[in-house]
């Protein structure tokens, strides 16, 4: 398969051709009407910006540090679900993709390679996500592996109480293919995830394991664990973000998880301000949903995140060329942001401020 796509818009349409079409729908699709899907993109569209000319931008610097990680550009590899259905690859291709490039990568607890295959084949620093099991001796032990195998932080995933409602996956019944499992889980635990019953086995799969019962107060038990920092990933509200500051929470992401939980739920381009401003520096935030170019990265940076989550298209490279497609993904997205920091007249990340945007 072809690696000369030019942007993060071809690679999905090579990847659409490339992948059994209930594969491509789950990976693409959102909740409902994908409303929210859309307005993910709309929001990057609609801000225009307002750069800066004749400053000194010979020498542009991508690099940051978060929680305590040196990464070489804003861009965080987003948790995604069982990468090995996009290629066989899966995530340890992945993973050493984003090791390649300097950037950090987030395991889903839902991964088609155990974490502790994944933290072997990566050569840069690891988050895990964590979906709470309604077991919690699971949860207790799947912490004490991430800490084991050494990430470095727990990315809580908390708008997913229960899973949204995607229409595509329901008519596809969607499932994992005979070969494949939840790898982190025993492996029986997957039977839900295949067989031939109707609608989507993902829903059969998270209503056997998910806990919607779990509050703030369980944030307590949940630091218990661990040494590890945790990172809430999915609120959008100011009101949330200032809660999770009180708890102790070392990382907030403003996303709604691609679209794909609560349709009409607002983008996370246009709920982050108001995050940023109820938290200023006493935590780190972060954003998703709708990266696909680097002057996205540019207006959410602007806005007062200090990096971004990048989903869908990590998955198309996968799907196009296994661990190649990755690079090729995350470099092309490097390029277009150090680019658009030259264009806008914003060499350095902290350069970027609101008066950017109009
Ligand atoms: C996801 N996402 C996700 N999030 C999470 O916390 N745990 C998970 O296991 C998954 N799995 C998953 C699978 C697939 C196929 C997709 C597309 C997404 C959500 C993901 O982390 C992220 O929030 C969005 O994908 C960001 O939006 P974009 O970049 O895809 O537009």
């Amino acid at each position: 398969m072809s690696l000369d796509f030019l942007n993060l818009h071809e690679v999905e349409t090579l990847a659409r051709a490339t992948l059994p079409a209930a594969t491509f729908e789950y990976f693409a699709g959102g909740a409902c009407d994908e409303v929210t899907l859309a307005e993910n993109r709309r929001a990057f569209d609609e801000l225009a910006l307002r750069y800066r000319v004749l400053v000194d931008v010979s020498r542009r610097e991508l690099g940051t540090t978060l929680l305590g990680s040196a990464v070489s550009a804003p861009i965080v590899v987003a948790p995604m679900a069982f990468q090995r259905l996009a290629h066989a690859d899966g995530e340890t291709g992945m993973v050493k993709a984003a090791g390649s490039l300097g950037v950090l990568f987030t395991a889903s607890t839902f991964s088609t390679a155990s974490l502790e295959e994944i933290s072997a084949a990566a050569s840069g620093p690891l988050w895990f996500q964590l979906y709470v099991h309604q077991d919690r001796g699971i949860t207790r032990d799947l912490v004490q592996r991430a800490v084991a195998a050494g990430y470095r932080a727990l990315v809580l995933t908390v708008d997913v109480p229960e899973i949204g409602r995607r229409e595509r996956d329901e008519r596809n019944a969607f499932r994992l293919t005979a070969d494949l499992r939840v790898a982190n889980f025993r492996p029986q635990a997957s039977d839900p995830l295949q067989g031939d019953a109707p609608g989507s086995h993902l829903a059969h799969f998270i209503s056997g394991m998910r806990d919607p019962a779990f509050s703030w107060k369980d944030l307590e038990w949940l630091g218990s664990l661990s040494p590890l920092p945790i990172v809430v990933k999915g609120l959008v509200r100011a009101d949330d973000a200032r809660k999770a500051v009180e708890h102790g929470i070392a990382g907030i992401v403003v996303s709604n998880h691609g679209g794909r939980q609560l349709d009409t739920a607002i983008a996370g381009l246009r709920a982050l301000p108001a995050v940023v401003d109820a938290v200023g520096d006493r935590t780190l935030v972060l954003m998703d949903g709708g990266i696909r170019r680097g002057t996205d990265i540019v207006k959410a940076l602007a806005l007062g995140a200090r990096a971004v989550m990048l989903g869908r298209p990590a998955l198309w490279g996968l799907a196009v060329g296994g661990e190649a497609g990755v690079r090729r993904v995350l470099g092309l997205l490097c390029n277009e942001l150090d680019l658009a920091l030259a264009l806008c007249g914003t060499p350095r990340l902290s350069d970027l401020s609101r008066d950017l945007l109009s």
